[in-house]
């Protein structure tokens, strides 16, 4: 590759972040600097140097939730066996890749569910229960505690035969009050990294792992989860999508039975265990990256091996 092509590489990268950047709210761009030094030129990358163009997200974030815990443990069945690599992906060079995740043993047995089609088993038949079916099943569910303090359930929402499915933790004080996951300022953000990479929330489905906001938006506890996460797996097994991001620890190590830590977990792709065929790729969650705005580079990265895992698909 010649000097010429090895700039248009570096400046077609930088436009790349910039853009990602911006969507995504970046006020303070002193860690740019890592990288070449081409990187920050006004004729380059104008935007990036532009008050105007920025947005205000990482201002003062207050402690929506207290930060996501490195460990949370959550009961489950242990899976010996590695899962299989990614798929190799278009214009990838390199996949950062754990073949051994340590899986703690498991502190509980996988809550037995009522669906029938959501079991011990990994799953490869179609479950022939609807959403509807398990909103139902949910009710006005009064299983753990949250129920006496929250005013509604957030169930989930968007397509019900959605390619990509997003699972965050719990509702918010917002969510809460509307009934709908992600609708938040971490919502919002949520929201612009879905349309960084050209997809809108209509073509997704989310859900989290509570259905109730836990007080104060204290993290889960495990009463909590072993009561919800049926219901989650339920979702899951009906929507069947080809990939998950888990965003943040609860809903990384309900999905996969670990209490590995997000930064360990974060961009890696993973089996789900309990239906065949489905990818989990664990990333920040966006509460955290409002606090953090210093990780919304590695959620960038991340971002971009989702987009390329539904681009070969
Ligand atoms: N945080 C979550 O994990 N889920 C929501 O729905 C909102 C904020």
């Amino acid at each position: 590759m010649d000097e010429r092509d090895e700039l248009q590489q570096v400046v077609a990268q930088v436009l790349e972040y910039a853009r990602f950047y911006r969507e995504m709210g970046v006020t303070d761009i002193a860690d740019i600097g890592a990288l070449p030094p081409v990187a920050v030129s006004s004729t380059i990358a104008p935007e990036l140097t532009r008050p105007d163009l920025r947005q205000q997200d990482s201002a003062a974030e207050p402690a929506a939730r207290p930060a996501p815990r490195e460990s949370l443990s959550m009961p489950g069945k242990s899976t010996s066996k590695a899962p299989a690599p990614p798929p190799n992906l278009p214009g990838q060079t390199s996949v950062a890749y754990m073949t051994k995740v340590p899986t703690p043993p498991p502190l509980l047995p996988l809550p037995v569910v009522s669906s029938p089609t959501v079991g011990l088993q990994t799953q490869s038949e179609a479950t022939t229960e609807t959403l509807e079916d398990i909103r139902r099943d949910l009710g006005d569910c009064k299983r753990c505690k949250l129920w006496s303090t929250r005013t509604n359930i957030v169930f989930g929402e968007g397509n019900p035969t959605a390619t990509l499915m997003l699972v965050g933790e719990a509702p918010g004080a917002d969510e809460d009050q509307a009934g709908r996951p992600f609708i938040g300022r971490a919502g919002q953000l949520l929201t612009r990294m879905i349309e960084s990479i050209e997809l809108s929330r209509d073509e997704i489905y989310i859900a989290n792992v509570l259905k109730s906001r836990p007080p104060d938006n204290r993290n889960p506890e495990r009463d909590e989860m072993l009561a919800c996460r049926p219901f989650l797996l339920r979702q899951i097994a009906v929507v069947r999508p080809k990939l998950i991001v888990t965003l943040g620890n609860p809903a990384t190590q309900a999905l996969l039975d670990t209490k590995v830590g997000i930064t360990r977990m974060r961009g890696i792709f993973h089996d789900y265990p309990y239906v065949d065929g489905i990818r989990v790729l664990p990333t920040f969650h966006p509460a955290y990256l409002l606090r953090s705005p210093d990780k919304k580079r590695e959620a960038w990265e991340d971002l971009k091996k989702v987009r390329d895992f539904l681009k070969q698909l």
